[in-house]
């Protein structure tokens, strides 16, 4: 099985990230799930990391805390989705396992360092504050990390948080643009591609109907969440995020995309956080980035709610 580690700020559809890999042990190994500011603060997210693990049964998963700010700007965070606490929706009792103490950088370098290269797969649901600070503290891990897979960025969807930018990679431009430059192969799940992984009223009763505790969360936490999306899309179903990068290693044939160069702008004040992407290559660049663009809904509904009927 292949091994990950999860940054994250969870956040409802990380969590459900999260429940979606630890649901597929035959598939993915999650070493670690490390966590980051963005949807709410570091210790929020932290909190609901912990919460999330234990609610999938998997007390044995260790949980670290990384940055609680940006590489150089103030932090934003995004409270009118996901609540005060992150993770508003379902009713999940307070964390037992403890955070682990050992700084979350320093978990992602020193894992890297100890592993075969090209053995560990990143899965970034959040903004990339700790990839970038672990690749400036240990530049060797760059060469050592198999790929990272992200949710982030839009292009052809435009932004979510401004009408240029998506929320991670706006949150932290600094430190995408030097996951971007690292050299380390990365796939892209964009905007482009969670804005047609839409979960309508049916796929929520479907989740729900598998009767047990992680389905039953799993719907209140999109019920949550998605009642800010629905307003302000104005679609029958919101949009899904974190979930599909688990998907994609799950089943990357549910996705369509192109490999291409993407050079994050972090100068312009109206456009910062945007993902140029060249993905008709006008531009001589090196294609970094295998940038995903289509992703098939039902397939993915369909998965995620087999993988979830195996948890608690
Ligand atoms: C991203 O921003 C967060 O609110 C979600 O968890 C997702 O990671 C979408 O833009
Ligand atoms: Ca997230």
């Amino acid at each position: 099985s292949r091994k990950i580690i999860i940054d994250t700020d969870p956040g409802q559809d990380d969590a459900v990230a999260i429940l979606l890999a630890l649901a597929s042990p035959e598939e993915l190994e999650v070493l670690g799930v490390v966590a980051v500011a963005g949807n709410v603060g570091l210790h929020h997210n932290a909190n609901n990391a912990r919460k999330v693990v234990e609610l999938a049964g998997r007390r044995d998963i260790h949980v670290y805390a990384g940055c609680a700010r940006p590489m150089r700007r103030h932090l934003v965070t995004a409270e009118h989705v996901h609540g005060e606490t992150g993770l508003d929706g379902p009713d999940l009792p307070d964390p037992t396992i403890p955070l682990q103490t050992q700084h979350g950088v320093d978990y992602i370098v020193d894992t890297l360092m100890a592993a075969e290269p090209g053995t560990i797969t990143l899965c970034t649901l959040g903004p990339l504050t700790n990839i970038a600070m672990a690749l400036i503290k240990q530049p060797a891990i760059a060469e050592r990390i198999k790929e990272i897979v992200m949710m982030g960025g839009a292009y052809f969807e435009v932004g979510n948080i401004t009408p240029a930018a998506e929320f991670n990679i706006y949150v932290d431009p600094e430190a995408a643009d030097v996951v971007l430059r690292s050299g380390v192969p990365i796939t892209m799940l964009p905007l482009d591609v969670t804005h047609q992984i839409q979960s309508t009223p049916q796929r929520l009763a479907a989740i729900k109907a598998i009767g047990n505790k992680s389905g039953e969360a799993v719907h209140a936490m999109l019920t949550f969440s998605e009642t800010f999306d629905l307003q302000k899309y104005g679609w029958s179903g919101a949009p899904l995020h974190d979930p599909t990068v688990i998907a994609y290693l799950l089943q990357p044939d549910l996705f369509t995309g192109r490999h291409c160069n993407v050079t994050i702008e972090t100068a312009s004040e109206l456009t910062v956080g945007m993902t140029v992407t060249d993905y008709w290559h006008v531009t001589g660049k090196v294609k970094n980035v295998n940038y995903l663009r289509n992703g098939n809904a039902e397939g993915f509904y369909k998965l995620l709610t087999e993988r979830l009927a195996r948890l608690p």
